[in-house]
């Protein structure tokens, strides 16, 4: 037998208890007449005791020869500590040990396996199993477990199905890079990983499912960053015969259940706001609502002044930084380096302090009056003792740019509570995005999603305007989730992929089967995703989804312990049809 117990479940209730556990060896501790071993396993660590003149002498030798990380069963007997430790569950007791195996050894760990260790990320991404053994990353994974298990558990109360879509499918234009596999049965020819099982779960629909969920793997060959990675999971579902407002009530449901049950904490009614509002007032359509600091714009008073800069921009913008007048120049010519980064990509900035005496003084004195300054104050709602950041240009860049502005002032001012939850539902959002690049309009959700029933007739005159009937969840400025109610008819849906410029052959050959299944009786329906990773990484407190992930890629999309991407034979190229030098 391999234990009795475990290693964090030995109180002192159980003293005299003869038992037998199995772990990791976390330190040993040699003292001369005493030697103490942490014994570590999934559940805790126990303290096992080696006494000199009690213990037998063999089995003295064999415990002070142990090394960091063998494996090692113990058999003896509970006894309460003469020192206990309080940090610890099991820190009142300890075990005499009479008999002791190795089961295995273990070379010295490259790193501390503790919860502050001396590992970089990049060696604990080599030894992701040895990481793994850190409570901190483990019990990152058990937070996502139980996410997990809750979800399920809601989705099934509310009479979803799960139902698992195939992984290996067809390469479509949309969206973003697929990821492409060869196959070898039919050379020259590919099947692309989903980047979301969007057109199986419409399918499912089609099919009367009527409630459809999974908890699956989508790929997306894209930049990584801290909350992108290239295969990543959702909570994918669909539903038919619902409006938004079913919708968006069953997954503000699903979303509350998961804060009760996870963390303890209830949340009040999700807040609605559109698109236009959350680029107008915060800058971003992922709005962080936690601080205020809204945008405002002066356009109107401060262009027409002589100040050339303002004159050429469309948008001139202010947020109001809260007893920000005392800032130095450094700070505020720091502030500006911080918005001319290639990254914000502001050209500049201009700054009024709003002098605790009743004056103003500003970066724009020459230009602007006491009395204009007041109506900019006025319009940013800024008091005496307030600083100004004004940024100016083009109206999405700018929006943009002082959105990001405004989020680095609330970090800076500590304005983001981590222990508040501000979820938010962001509606009606464009439908479609024009690009200059490939000079067409993109999809901004999916080709699938339905116009506003109230914009339809813009369609074929206005396509910018139309607004879609789509929505994201939105916690904490991080999306968490999004989705739409989608098209059911095959006319509207063929008028879309026009507007996105396909041609009819090109909407046939890619998404000919969708269409051909909106003919045998599509009933409307709609649904959303939540980007899991993310999910379990906004509850668990952290901004980087990679510690949520059991064996995460890093930011060139390598995964470094088992050395992937990786080249292959030319016996496989080869059966493949493919050859990479030509
Ligand atoms: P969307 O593309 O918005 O919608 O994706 C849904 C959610 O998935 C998460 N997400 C990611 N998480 C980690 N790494 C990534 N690379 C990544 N990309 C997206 C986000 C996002 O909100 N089929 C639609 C959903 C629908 O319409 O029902 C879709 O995939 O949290």
């Amino acid at each position: 037998m391999f234990r009795t117990h475990n290693c964090g479940e030995l109180r002192l209730k159980d003293v005299n208890k003869e038992v037998v556990l199995s772990g990791w060896v976390q330190k040993v501790r040699d003292k001369g007449g005493m030697t103490w071993i942490d014994l570590r396993d999934r559940y805790g660590i126990t303290q096992l005791i080696f006494e000199e003149g009690k213990s037998d002498v063999a089995l003295l030798s064999r415990a002070k020869k142990l090394g960091r990380e063998y494996v090692v069963k113990a058999q003896g007997s509970v006894v309460e500590r003469v020192a206990k430790n309080k940090n610890i569950p099991t820190g009142q007791i300890e075990i005499v040990v009479k008999h002791l195996e190795i089961l295995n050894t273990s070379l010295v760990p490259p790193f501390i396996i503790e919860d502050e260790t001396d590992g970089g990320e990049d060696l604990r991404m080599k030894y992701r199993y040895l990481d793994l053994r850190r409570n901190t990353v483990r019990n990152n994974l058990i937070l996502r477990h139980k996410i997990n298990q809750i979800t399920r558990h809601y989705l099934d109360g509310q009479g979803f199905i799960e139902v698992e879509t195939p992984v290996l499918i067809k390469s479509t234009p949309e969206g973003a890079r697929d990821f492409v596999v060869p196959s070898r049965m039919n050379p020259g020819e590919f099947y692309a990983l989903p980047q979301s099982p969007q057109t199986f779960k419409q399918l499912l629909m089609i099919s009367g499912f009527d409630r459809y969920y999974q908890i699956v793997k989508c790929f997306r060959d894209e930049d990584l960053r801290a909350d992108r990675q290239p295969e990543f999971t959702q909570i994918d579902c669909e539903m038919s015969f619902v409006d938004r407002e079913i919708v968006l009530e069953t997954f503000e449901g699903l979303t509350k259940y998961l804060f009760q049950e996870v963390l303890g904490i209830s949340l009040k009614q999700f807040p609605r706001m559109s698109y236009h509002e959350a680029m107008n007032k915060y800058g971003s359509d992922k709005p962080d609502i936690r601080f205020e600091m809204l945008i405002n714009s002066i356009t109107e008073v401060a262009k027409g002044k002589g100040f050339n800069v303002f004159d050429q921009s469309d948008v001139v913008l202010a947020i109001v930084v809260p007893d920000g007048a005392e800032y130095s120049r450094k700070q505020i010519d720091t502030l500006t380096e911080w918005v001319k980064r290639p990254q914000i990509g502001a050209k500049g900035m201009v700054y009024v302090k709003c002098l605790p005496t009743g004056g103003y003084k500003s970066s724009v004195d020459k230009f602007y009056s006491t009395k204009d300054l007041k109506v900019w104050a006025e319009i940013a709602g800024a008091q005496s003792g307030d600083l100004i950041l004004v940024l100016s240009g083009p109206k999405d860049s700018t929006q943009k740019a002082i959105g990001e502005l405004r989020l680095e002032m609330g970090r800076r001012l500590k304005l983001m509570d981590p222990q508040i939850y501000s979820p938010l539902w962001v509606v009606d959002f464009p439908l479609l995005e024009w690009d200059d690049h490939t000079e067409r309009y993109h999809a901004k959700h999916h080709p699938f999603t339905s116009p506003h029933r109230n914009d339809q007739h813009l369609l074929e005159e206005n396509p910018g305007a139309v607004r879609a009937n789509a929505y994201d969840l939105v916690i904490n400025g991080v999306e968490i989730g999004g989705g739409s109610i989608r098209i059911h008819d095959r006319s509207l849906q063929q008028t879309m992929f026009k507007l996105l410029g396909f041609t009819e052959q090109e909407a046939k050959a890619q998404f000919g089967f969708l269409m051909q299944a909106f003919e045998y009786g599509a009933p409307p329906h709609g649904g959303i995703a939540f980007g899991f990773d993310r999910l379990c990484a906004l509850m668990g407190g952290s901004e980087s989804i990679r510690d949520y992930i059991a064996f995460p890629k890093n930011n060139a999309g390598r995964d470094v312990m088992i050395d992937s991407p990786s080249a292959i034979s030319q016996e496989q190229l080869d059966e493949l049809g493919l050859d990479i030098n030509d």
